[in-house]
């Protein structure tokens, strides 16, 4: 903590009455500023820097006093030429302590402050940040150079250039033994450390086409940087763009400088800026060696539109930079995916919370609710003795989903996707709810009419893709909804659409969803109608004698932020306004469920929520939504009896009586589904195995390295939330049959 020349005075007179030999030191009597004349002189005086080079006649001097305390100041030096006083600046008191460490060649340095020293994360923000007992002083550089606040970056070269171990310790807990950083990090051994945040970041995004390659591109782009005294802290290139960071900490990012430097580049290429951006930072030792076991914890990122991503040339860190309103929520799951179960040892010592924090039980996170067939092991084995493989829903479960949806008040009325599962039994539940149902074939349609004859067929949905011109002529003649998502249905049957009334379904532009394959929207998409296609459409709606009632949109599936229906909202909204008759904006589906462990709920609040204000500006419209999987996904398990087991070299492998004939998303997707040892559902998942079924493919692996109870043959297998895309994709392949179904309550 800097003390005032006052403050030290006063102590100093305090101490010496306490009967503590104490004798005061005039800091700028042995703290220089480095001579800069070309440095301005705010530098000059307010941000100075000091020769910190040993000096052993002094150190000898002060070792010779009588007095057992030398008390001094911090943050302030003296300026070569005419002795007056200046400052240090930022962390300058810090630095004021490693620089009077470096001139006495102390044993040790220590830096008393609020917090017991360097933690894998922000300990204010994420309570369950862990307290880092040790740190090499490259590592702890790069934690203080990437957000974290305990300790500016400047001070650490003193003591690193003179080996002099840095404690960091606590005036509220002397008690805690806090960080040391010194040349002996606890562990040599590649690992991440430390979550860092720098919010407030500027990105400056400069398109190239054509000039790539051109012979001194970047130096003169980053020449614009230097004119505008601005340092530039991450660099992403590719072919087309480079990418660069301006951190708000190093760089005054007034309007004005920010437009004159968009005004120089765009002389050499079309410059963008994208602010409100946070760099998110994984730091530790030998990040590339890792960056295979980091997977889990970048899936995280799968969700968010990251704007750059960058791997420090020290290899310390790896930084992702992304919009700062995702960037906090994004921390704590990313920090309990890395550290949730790190043991304590010679890194990691207790978390924030354990030393500071008083318990509450309004401070823990509320732990999700546990799936329905954790107390049904009784019953689900009867079942699967009857018949194994076999699909197992559970009413309860598909009643609260229905519920959880129709109770959104932005919502009006919730259609059912019914290519998740079309189970019969499944349907007439949801009609019992009051859902519409959503049908993609004539099929799908056959199925809901036949159940329900006397529904409404404006209560159904018909999306066909691709389809043939009979398939439209069929929804037409039964009077349901009828969707176009291109324009060849109205270039070429025109007479079919004369005097109706049409969806129409908007690409919204970006794909989201849990896999490449199930994003719908976007140039790599071959669903909806593009917004330059709009003039066209009115142009043959017009030639036919159509008129649009509805528009739709569904970017994806298994979305689990909920910003995007908000904004697929905001974008029909807006193109209603050019079909006067628009009366249904249909939002589409994809609500996710989480899957992986690392996954958070769809949180449908927030989503209700971000509706709210746009259904309220647009009285005359209804907000429908079309869900498949959230409906179902998470009351169905598929469980299946375990034939042979086997290792071979390295790996153990567990047959069960069926695979991607019932289960196709862990070979399609990747998908992840949770996988029990139903008939120990109590003991210790002590193996780690790979879940296979009896198909001719590598492929037919419905889990890799999965713990489970220890199996035996005959042990019932559960896969859960398997009640959305399971049965519904199954196939006959090697003509196995694949798992029947059945619904309990
Ligand atoms: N509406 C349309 C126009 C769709 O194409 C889909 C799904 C949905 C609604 C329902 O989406 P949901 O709410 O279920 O996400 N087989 C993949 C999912 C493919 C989704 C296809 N379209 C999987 O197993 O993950």
């Amino acid at each position: 903590m800097p003390l005032s020349a006052e403050q030290t005075t006063l102590g100093a007179a305090w101490l010496t009455q306490q009967q503590i030999d104490t004798t005061w030191l005039d800091a700028r009597t042995c703290l220089t500023a480095i001579d800069a004349p070309d440095d301005s002189a705010y530098r000059r005086y307010l941000s100075a820097s000091c020769d910190y080079t040993p000096d052993p006649q002094w150190s000898e001097q002060l070792a010779a006093q009588s007095a057992s305390v030398i008390l001094t100041q911090g943050f302030i030096a003296r300026e070569k030429q005419a002795g007056h006083t200046v400052l240090l600046g930022r962390g300058g008191s810090d630095t004021s302590a490693t620089y009077f460490a470096a001139r006495l060649m102390a044993k040790r340095c220590e830096i008393w402050t609020d917090v017991p020293g360097m933690y894998s994360a922000n300990p204010r923000q994420i309570n369950d940040a862990r307290l880092l007992w040790r740190l090499g002083y490259d590592e702890a550089q790069e934690i203080a150079s990437t957000g974290a606040k305990v300790l500016h970056p400047r001070c650490l070269a003193p003591v690193r250039e003179h080996n002099i171990p840095l404690h960091i310790c606590c005036t509220g807990r002397p008690d805690i033994q806090g960080t040391v950083i010194s040349n002996q990090s606890a562990s040599p051994k590649p690992q991440v450390k430390a979550i860092s945040v720098k919010t407030g970041q500027v990105l400056v995004s400069m398109d190239t086409p054509g000039m790539w390659q051109q012979v001194g591109f970047l130096a003169d782009v980053f020449q614009c940087f230097k004119q505008q005294g601005l340092s530039i802290d991450l660099v992403s290139t590719s072919e087309m763009n480079v990418t660069v960071s301006l951190d708000p900490a190093s760089n005054a990012l007034t309007p004005e400088t920010l437009t004159a430097l968009t005004q120089a580049l765009n002389r050499f290429c079309r410059a963008k800026l994208i602010d409100g951006c946070a760099a998110i930072s994984l730091v530790g030792r030998d990040i590339r060696a890792i960056l295979h076991k980091l997977g889990p914890a970048l899936e995280l990122f799968e969700e968010h539109n990251i704007h750059l991503v960058s791997q420090a040339a020290s290899d310390l860190n790896l930084t992702v930079v992304l919009q700062q309103a995702q960037a906090s929520r994004l921390v704590s799951r990313l920090h309990r995916l890395l550290f949730g179960h790190v043991a304590n040892d010679g890194t990691f010592g207790p978390t924030w919370r354990e030393l500071f924090v008083t318990p509450s039980p309004e401070d823990t996170e509320p732990k999700p609710p546990s799936p329905w067939w954790k107390g049904r092991q009784e019953t689900l084995l009867a079942l699967a003795q009857e018949r194994s493989p076999r699909y197992v829903y559970n009413g309860a479960t598909l009643d609260g989903a229905a519920r959880a949806l129709t109770q959104m008040s932005a919502i009006d009325r919730v259609f059912y996707a019914i290519k998740a599962n079309p189970n019969p039994d499944i349907l007439r539940r949801f009609h019992g709810h009051g859902l519409g149902f959503e049908c993609v074939s004539p099929g799908e349609l056959e199925r809901v009419m036949e159940l329900f004859p006397d529904l409404d067929p404006k209560r159904i949905l018909y999306t066909p893709n691709f389809a043939p011109r009979h398939e439209y002529a069929l929804g037409l003649e039964r009077g349901v909804w009828v969707t176009l998502d291109n324009l060849h249905p109205l270039e070429s049957w025109p007479e079919l659409f004369e005097g109706r009334e049409l969806f129409v379904r908007i690409d919204p532009g970006q794909g989201r969803g849990h896999h490449d394959y199930v994003k719908t929207a976007g140039a790599r998409s071959k669903f909806g109608i593009s917004a330059e296609q709009l003039e066209r459409l009115h142009i043959l709606l017009d030639r036919a004698g159509a008129r649009v009632i509805g528009l739709h949109a569904h970017s994806g599936s298994g979305i689990l932020s909920p910003e995007g229906w908000s904004e697929t909202a905001l974008l029909l909204t807006s193109i209603a306004e050019q079909f006067p008759h628009v009366r249904h904006i249909d939002l589409g589906g994809g609500l996710g469920i989480p899957e992986k462990p690392a996954h958070t709920a769809l949180d449908l609040d927030a989503l209700n929520t971000s509706l709210q204000p746009i259904r309220a500006a647009h009285p005359n419209v209804e907000f429908w939504l079309e869900p498949g999987r959230f409906l179902v996904a998470q009351a169905g398990v598929l469980l299946a009896t375990v034939t042979q087991l086997k290792t071979k070299t390295d790996v153990y492998y567990v047959g069960i009586d069926t695979g991607m004939n019932s289960l196709i998303r862990p070979a399609l997707y990747g998908a992840y589904h949770n996988i029990v040892n139903l008939s120990q559902l109590d003991a210790p998942a002590s193996r780690v195995a790979n879940i296979v079924g009896p198909i001719c493919e590598t492929g037919d692996t419905l889990g890799y390295d999965r713990r489970i109870a220890d199996p035996s043959e005959g042990d019932v297998l559960l896969i859960a939330n398997t009640g959305a895309y399971g049965r519904a994709m199954s196939s006959w392949y090697n003509l196995r049959a694949p798992a029947e179904e059945i619904v309990i309550d």
